[in-house]
C-alpha cells in the first residue's frame, strides 16, 4: 500500500488572457500548494476487474467515472498497460468545486502513485503530458514549489527564489461559502461577458504583483473571475470588498466559489471568522492552511 498527499492550490494572481482557438482559456497566474492535503492510498490487487476507489469524508463526491482518481488510472493504463485491478482510497479535505484544483491533485497524486508501486515506467515528461490530458489544471500538481501558470495552464515555471521565500510557511484563512462553482460555467461567464484582461496588461500586472511579493510590502490580490461571478454571486465580491475595507488582504482563488485571507501575527482571527460566520452561516467550511511543498504534511 502506497499512501501520497495530494495538496490544495491557491491562486494568488489570475487573469485571463482570451479565448483560445481550442476553446481553452490561456491564462496568467501566480499559484501556491498549501498544506491542506487530500490523502490517497494506493494498491494493486492481482484478480481481474475493475479498478475500485473508496472516497472518505465527502458524501457529494461520486466515485465514478466522471471521478479524476479513476480518470487518471485509466489514462495511465492507455500509456502504459499493466495487470491486476488497482485499489484506491481517498480521504478528502479539499472542498470541491472550491478553485483549489483538488481534483486535479487528486488525479497527479494517481499518476505519480502508480509510477511509484509499477517501478517507474513513464519519465517525467510522459506524466506531464497525461497530467495536460487529464485537465488544465493538473501540470501544476507535478511542481512542488509555488509557480507562475501560463498558455491553458500547462506552461509552468517557478517563481523566483525570493518570491518562494517569501510565500513558504505563509498563514492563510480559506473559506468556501455553501456554494460551489464549476470551472466551465465560470468560464462561460467570462466568455459571454468578454472580461479578459489583454495579455501585456496582465504580464504587467504579474510583474507589480511579484514585485511587492518580493519586497513583502502589501499584497493586493487580483482574481478576473471576481466581476463575472459578480453577476449570480454578488455576495462574493461585496464581502471581500467589506473585508478589505476592514485592512484584510483577501482574494479569491480560481473560478471560486473558495477566498482565502493572508494572516499576519497581528490578524484578529476570531473577528474575521465571525465576519465569515455571519455572512455565510456557521456550516461554511473554514480553514488556516499555510503554503507548503507538497510532501509534508501538515
Ligand atoms: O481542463 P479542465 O477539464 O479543467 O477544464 C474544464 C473546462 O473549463 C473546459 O472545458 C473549459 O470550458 C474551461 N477552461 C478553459 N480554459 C482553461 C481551463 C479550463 O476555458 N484554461
Amino acid at each position: 500500500m502506497l499512501t501520497l498527499s495530494a495538496p490544495a492550490k491557491l491562486n494568488l494572481f489570475l487573469a485571463v488572457t482570451g479565448l483560445r482557438a481550442d476553446g481553452f482559456h490561456n491564462l496568467v497566474s501566480c499559484v501556491a500548494p498549501l498544506s491542506l492535503h487530500d490523502t490517497l492510498s494506493f494498491k494493486i490487487v492481482p484478480e481481474a476487474g475493475p479498478d475500485y476507489l473508496h472516497i472518505e469524508n465527502s458524501p457529494g463526491l461520486l466515485a465514478d467515472a466522471s471521478n479524476t482518481v479513476l480518470k487518471a488510472i485509466q489514462c495511465f493504463r492507455k500509456a502504459h498497460a499493466f495487470s491486476g485491478r488497482v485499489e484506491a482510497v481517498l480521504a478528502k479535505k479539499i472542498p470541491f468545486a472550491a478553485g483549489l484544483g483538488g481534483g486535479s491533485s487528486d488525479a497527479v497524486a494517481t499518476l505519480k502513485g502508480l509510477n511509484t508501486l509499477l517501478g517507474g515506467p513513464l519519465s517525467a515528461d510522459h506524466l506531464m503530458e497525461l497530467a495536460a490530458q487529464i485537465g488544465s489544471d493538473c501540470p501544476l500538481f507535478l511542481y512542488s514549489n509555488p509557480s507562475l501558470i501560463r498558455g491553458r495552464g500547462e506552461v509552468v515555471t517557478p517563481v523566483s527564489a525570493a518570491a518562494a521565500e517569501a510565500l513558504q510557511g505563509q498563514r492563510l484563512y480559506l473559506f468556501k461559502p455553501d456554494f460551489s462553482i464549476e470551472t466551465p460555467w465560470a468560464y462561460g461567464q467570462l466568455k459571454a461577458t468578454q472580461a479578459y484582461t489583454p495579455p501585456l496588461e496582465a504580464e504587467a500586472a504579474l510583474a507589480t504583483f511579484l514585485a511587492a511579493l518580493e519586497a513583502q510590502s502589501p499584497l493586493h490580490f487580483t482574481n478576473d473571475f471576481l466581476k463575472p461571478l459578480a453577476f449570480k454571486y454578488p455576495l462574493l465580491s461585496l464581502f471581500l470588498d467589506h473585508l478589505r475595507q476592514q485592512g484584510f488582504a483577501c482574494g479569491l482563488s480560481g473560478s471560486g466559489s473558495a477566498c482565502f485571507v493572508w494572516l499576519n501575527e497581528n490578524t484578529p482571527i476570531e473577528v474575521l471568522e465571525g465576519q465569515i460566520v455571519g455572512a455565510f452561516g456557521p456550516h461554511c467550511f473554514r480553514v488556516e492552511t499555510r503554503i507548503q511543498c507538497p510532501g509534508s504534511v501538515s
